[in-house]
């Protein structure tokens, strides 16, 4: 089955394993629940969820246990019928009839009282629901997608959460890894944030200065993707010149990267050398380099550096050594790296900006 990520963006492996999973419980019937800190993207993924499944074409229901006061919870779910309480003037259609033959999301379900907890454990097991005030029940078609960012097994030690509704909603567990533990992913979704936003606001596309890059990989995004989005929102509005140089970065971020960012320079300093300081040391000693090994994905991630980047770094040293070799002669180091002489002096101006 073809994939609709829906707009979810990442390489990850961490986040590949999601898809994975999406792929095979999207056209089921079956519920899921889908668990992942703040702004991680549950609702992205349910999104997903409903758009990859045979009821796609039904209605996407979303309603937010936490959002709504929890006496109208109910009669915000199931409906009501006329005079069932003082404002109950006409009847009304819950969610669930709305969401018949499609899907029902409910999101921060963590929140919901026991006492509706025990009525939506009985929708999932006889496919019926009441109307508040009502006499009769109505079948309904509707699966049921939750999402929480609490962690409901401590939920249910504490009393919070009825155990029976949680196995029941856990049949198939979607868990969404925070944002620092998908790697490139960071400053994929800073790009096209950026370049989103950048857009939006009619101006040139800003980059990212690689120490920035370094940073922003460095930090540990306790708000995961919203706060990333959030921030990028911010840096297209803020940041003069096109490049986005640490000095733009806000403290918080700058204060929790200062004691990382030592010892990550020297790692990254580290990694970077065995990468391609066999070249430099090469042009140093006039030692020939044994061998050739193509620089692969495993060093990506060891120097936790976006594919651009990368290649970014990759140039920038070679350059430098074409230069260093060229004595500082402009038109030599070009030769060396056979380029043009206006299209190495465009390159080292770019880099000086
Ligand atoms: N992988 C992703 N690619 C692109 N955008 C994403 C991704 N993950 C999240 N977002 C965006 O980040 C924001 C937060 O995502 P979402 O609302 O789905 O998170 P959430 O886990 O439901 O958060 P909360 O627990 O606070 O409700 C949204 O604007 C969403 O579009
Ligand atoms: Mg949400």
């Amino acid at each position: 089955m073809e994939l609709n990520t829906n707009g979810i963006i990442g390489q990850s492996t961490t986040l590949a394993g999601v898809f994975k999973m999406l792929v095979k419980v999207a056209p089921t019937d079956s519920t899921v629940l889908v668990t992942g800190e703040s702004g991680t993207g549950k609702e992205l993924l349910v999104r997903a969820l409903h758009a990859n499944s045979n009821r796609a074409n039904k209605p996407f229901v979303p309603i937010n246990c936490g959002a709504i006061p929890k006496e109208l919870l109910e009669s915000e779910l199931f409906g009501h019928e006329k005079g069932a309480f003082t404002h109950a003037i006409r009847s009304r259609a819950g969610r669930y009839e709305l969401a018949d033959g499609g899907t029902i999301f409910l999101d921060e379900i963590g929140e919901m009282d026991l006492s509706l907890q025990v009525k939506i454990l009985r929708v999932l097991q006889e496919k019926e629901i009441e109307r508040v005030g009502g006499s009769g029940v109505k079948k309904v078609d509707v699966r049921i997608v939750a999402a929480t960012n609490r962690d409901l097994e401590n939920e249910v030690k504490a009393g919070h959460f009825r155990e029976d509704l949680y196995y029941r909603l856990n049949v198939i567990p979607l868990h969404l890894p925070p944002l620092r533990e998908r790697g490139g992913d960071v400053i994929l979704l800073a790009r096209h944030f950026l370049n989103k936003f950048c857009e939006k606001k009619g101006r040139e596309p800003l980059d990212l200065a690689p120490k920035t890059v370094r940073i922003l990989q460095a930090y540990a995004w306790p708000g995961n993707v919203r706060e990333l989005e959030n921030f990028m929102e911010r840096l297209s509005i803020l940041t003069d010149g096109d490049v986005v140089n640490p000095s733009d970065l806000p403290d918080k971020i700058l204060n929790q990267v200062a004691d990382l960012d030592d010892e990550a320079e020297v790692a990254f300093e580290e990694a970077a050398q065995q990468l391609a300081a066999p070249t430099a040391s090469a042009a140093q000693t006039s030692q020939p380099r044994q061998g050739f090994v193509w620089p692969d994905l495993a060093d990506l991630e060891k120097l936790g550096l976006s594919l651009k980047d990368f290649l970014d770094t990759v140039e920038t040293r070679i350059i430098d050594q074409a230069l260093e070799k060229a004595s500082g002669a402009k038109n030599l180091a070009a030769e060396y790296l056979g380029m043009k002489r206006t299209t190495f002096i465009e390159k080292l101006k770019k880099r000086h900006q």
